[in-house]
């Protein structure tokens, strides 16, 4: 059984409404992540024309489509009519005997199934980075590269509408994509929420050391997913408060190295705080008839039927996540 539909069935108490600004303050006073919350603000209205959705197959397969005006949702399964979601809550519908649920995707979900360019960071690892970067409502963030906007999205979240996000992109094609990726998720978003998602992302096409009109010493922080930092981090020296840090995502040890190599040599004014990598380790939970591990007596998520369980299994499970990247954290000392 997949996490959304243990959603459907053991589903807590939403908060109706949390908008940007209320939940800035509620943060700060008392240092808990209500982030999740922003998400759940729409969970009980129904589908609108223009909203993007997530539909799960059996098994966990995802697909995100938009719910345009005279479309339908067509599978191997079958076709189903948007017109026929409009209108309806979150849910699980069929086709023949498959069990398809349709729901609204988390932020999570979207930028692991939206269209890529290149390879995003992955939602486990901008989580870390947005705590490392130490970011939060009015912050001002530099990012490079924009890529496929998958950072920029959470980055965006983090700061809230008195932020700032400042994306640099050196390849048209993937500022194009980045831009588009961004677009439709606001899109999505504005249609089903009362508070619109914040316009605080600003892109430029143009290689990032070059930006040369950048006001110094103005940012909070800077993320950075670039293969190679070695041109960049004096670059980040001018722009960058001092005290403050840059938070790179790297895939191989071997550029935190050579990152690390470099600001040596160079004697650039910048402290390493930390290098770590995010591990996700999974678990599959079944619901059983029964606690004995061997029996096999558990329900897949097609025949889960509400009540028909009285335990759970749970152990891990046989598919974890692979190594995405290292992320390497340094402050501007002077
Ligand atoms: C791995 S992608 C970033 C993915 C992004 N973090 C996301 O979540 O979608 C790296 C991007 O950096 C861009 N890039 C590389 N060097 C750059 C530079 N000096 N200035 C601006 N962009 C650069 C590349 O064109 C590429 O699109």
């Amino acid at each position: 059984m997949s996490n959304n539909c243990y959603r459907s069935l053991l589903r807590l108490p939403v908060v109706k409404y949390v908008g940007f600004s209320r939940c800035c303050s509620w943060i700060m006073s008392t240092g808990v992540n209500l982030l999740h919350t922003i998400n759940d603000a729409s969970l009980e209205s129904p589908f609108k024309y223009d909203e993007i959705v997530m539909a799960e197959h059996r098994k966990g397969r995802k697909r995100l489509f938009r719910l345009t005006v005279g479309g339908q949702f067509a599978s191997p399964l079958g076709i189903i009519p948007y017109a026929q979601i409009v209108g309806t809550n979150e849910r699980s519908t069929s086709f023949a005997s498959h069990q398809v649920l349709f729901y609204r995707p988390t932020l999570e979900d979207y930028i692991l199934h939206m269209k890529r360019g290149p390879t995003v960071t992955y939602p486990k690892d901008a989580a870390a980075m947005v705590t490392m970067m130490d970011i939060g409502c009015g912050s001002k963030v530099l990012e490079s590269g924009s890529g496929s906007g998958g950072l920029t999205l959470f980055l965006s979240r983090a700061v809230g509408n008195e932020g700032r996000i400042d994306s640099y992109e050196v390849r048209s094609g993937h500022l194009e994509i980045a831009r588009k990726n961004v677009q439709a998720w606001k899109g999505s978003w504005n249609v089903n929420h009362l508070q619109t998602w914040p316009d605080n992302i600003y892109f430029f096409h143009q290689d990032v050391i070059k930006a040369l009109t950048m006001p110094t010493d103005v940012f909070d922080a800077v993320a950075l997913d670039l293969q190679d930092l070695s041109d960049v981090l004096p670059f980040v020296l001018k722009v960058l408060r001092i005290g403050r840090p840059v938070v790179a995502y790297l895939p191989n040890i071997t550029q935190v190295i050579t990152t690390l190599q470099h600001i040596k040599q160079q004697s650039l004014p910048f402290s390493l705080d930390r290098v770590v990598e995010v591990y996700h380790k999974l678990w599959h939970i079944a619901p059983s008839k029964t606690l004995n591990f061997s029996s096999g007596a558990t329900h897949s998520e097609s025949n889960a039927k509400k009540n028909d369980y009285d335990y759970y299994l749970a152990r891990p499970s046989h598919a974890q996540h692979p190594h995405t990247a290292f992320i390497i954290k340094m402050i501007r000392i002077e």
